[in-house]
């Protein structure tokens, strides 16, 4: 019985560290969704990756509508890992990949579409200067809610009148 309630001590402890690494959790709004799907609007092709994924409500939503891209999630707090990994085994769904590891730490020259929900001074401070140097020249990084100051990129802000929350779209100049 000990060692299960250590595992579960160990994984809310782990948990609590993420969320106070980069970002607290606070998950994209449901209504908003679609909204990112228009915006976002993946090409066949396109490799997508999640940064910090949360329960994986946004890619488990992409997965779906894009049935036909590679949708890769990535999450630092065990507790959230293991939430996502259920849900996509529950979902069939065949198309995504979910890594366990830290964001800052995964080559992000092989994804083209960047989504992230982070404080925006983690956005500005701590991913911009390694999108700047391993992003590629055609891919494009979107930030929920937070804008990114960086002026290697274009900015390109998504407000409809009748939202309250920006998207900002980002490609190296
Ligand atoms: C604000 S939540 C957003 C969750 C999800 N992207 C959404 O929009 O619903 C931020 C998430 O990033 C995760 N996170 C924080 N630092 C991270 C890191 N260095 N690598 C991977 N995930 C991280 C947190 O554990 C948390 O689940």
């Amino acid at each position: 019985m000990n060692i299960y309630l250590n595992i579960f001590i160990l994984i809310v402890l782990l948990s609590l560290f993420s969320f106070l690494s980069l970002a607290p959790f606070v998950p994209t709004k449901n209504s908003d969704l679609i909204r990112l799907l228009k915006i976002i609007n993946l090409k066949k092709w396109e490799k997508f990756l999640e940064i910090g994924c949360g329960t994986g409500k946004v890619s488990l939503f992409f997965a779906k509508n894009f049935p036909q891209n590679e949708i890769v999630w990535i999450e630092l707090s065990p507790l959230f890992y293991i939430i996502s990994k259920i849900k996509v085994f529950f979902s069939g769904l065949k198309n995504i990949k979910i890594v366990y590891w830290n964001a800052m730490k995964l080559d992000f020259s092989k994804f083209d579409i960047f989504y992230v929900f982070w404080l925006p001074e983690t956005v500005t401070n701590k991913l911009s200067p390694k999108l700047e140097r391993e992003m590629k020249d055609t891919s494009r990084f979107y930030s929920y809610c937070f804008k990114m100051s960086n002026d290697k990129f274009d900015e390109v802000r998504h407000k409809e009148s009748s939202v309250l929350n920006s998207i900002y779209e980002y490609k190296i100049k």
